[in-house]
């Protein structure tokens, strides 16, 4: 039985300041849920927020790593530094990292790979474009974004990690993929992760949907059998983030 897990993508928003009333808005209502919560600020709030959270069951992730341990890397936050401040998921490849930061495939796979070396949890973000799914591809485009992200992975770390399935033309739009959309390339990953692997990994991995998730929509995708829980941007700002994770 594959435990739901919610995750706030913060993005680049909340200072401390900010981070600590938001913490506080919501970890009473959070803590125990029937579902594993997860934050994710800023790196440099995650000691402030993992400080706040203290006493609580919810987790912590950042939202992007180098796959180098230390070095000449200017602006970049080595595994290690993530590992010492006690974090247990980080979030690698979305879309926007991608799209605005020029990350490849090939690039993800490297840290994906570093995560699971230093122990943390890596949330793999995978999604198409409008084009991509106006051109009616999307399958075969988020099925190569995942096998080139998992080269080298084992079966045994694929059943730990979490995959995101972020479409595009959902995130920050206001526009969900329907339930049914969301659950057929939820199973379309889970098929491909049996392919790759076997049976058991891709009953194991737990797959989010990601994209406009809110209190509205949010028990309806949550509901289909593929979709193991969701990675939330704009919502998870606010107290809507109580009532997804509660909409299990
Ligand atoms: P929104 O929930 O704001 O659409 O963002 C989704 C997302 O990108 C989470 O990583």
């Amino acid at each position: 039985m594959r435990q739901m897990i919610i995750a706030g993508n913060w993005k680049m928003n909340k200072t401390i300041t900010e981070a600590k009333v938001l913490v506080s808005e919501l970890k009473e209502e959070l803590n125990g849920a029937e579902a594993e919560v997860v934050f994710c600020p800023s790196t440099l709030v995650v000691s402030s927020v993992k400080e706040e959270l203290k006493g609580t069951d919810i987790k912590i992730g950042a939202q992007n790593m180098y796959f180098e341990e230390s070095g000449a890397f200017t602006g970049e936050t080595s595994p290690l530094m993530l590992k010492d401040l006690g974090v247990n998921y980080v979030i690698l490849g979305h879309s926007e990292r991608r799209n605005i930061f020029g990350e490849s495939n090939e690039l993800i796979n490297k840290k994906v790979v570093k995560a699971f070396e230093t122990e943390i949890t890596p949330i793999l973000c995978v999604g198409e474009s409008l084009e991509v799914r106006k051109s009616g591809k999307e399958v075969s485009f988020v099925s190569e974004q995942i096998e080139k992200c998992l080269v080298e992975v084992k079966d045994e770390q694929v059943k730990n990690m979490v995959i995101a399935y972020e479409p595009i033309w959902a995130i920050g739009t206001g526009e969900t993929a329907t339930s049914e959309q969301a659950e057929d390339m939820c199973k379309e990953i889970r098929n491909l992760i049996e392919k790759l692997y076997n049976t058991d990994t891709a009953s194991t991995v737990r797959i989010q949907y990601g994209g406009s998730v809110k209190p509205a929509n949010a028990k309806e995708i949550l509901s289909m059998p593929n979709i193991d829980g969701a990675l939330v941007g704009g919502a998870a700002l606010k107290k809507d983030f109580i009532d997804i994770v509660k909409a299990i």
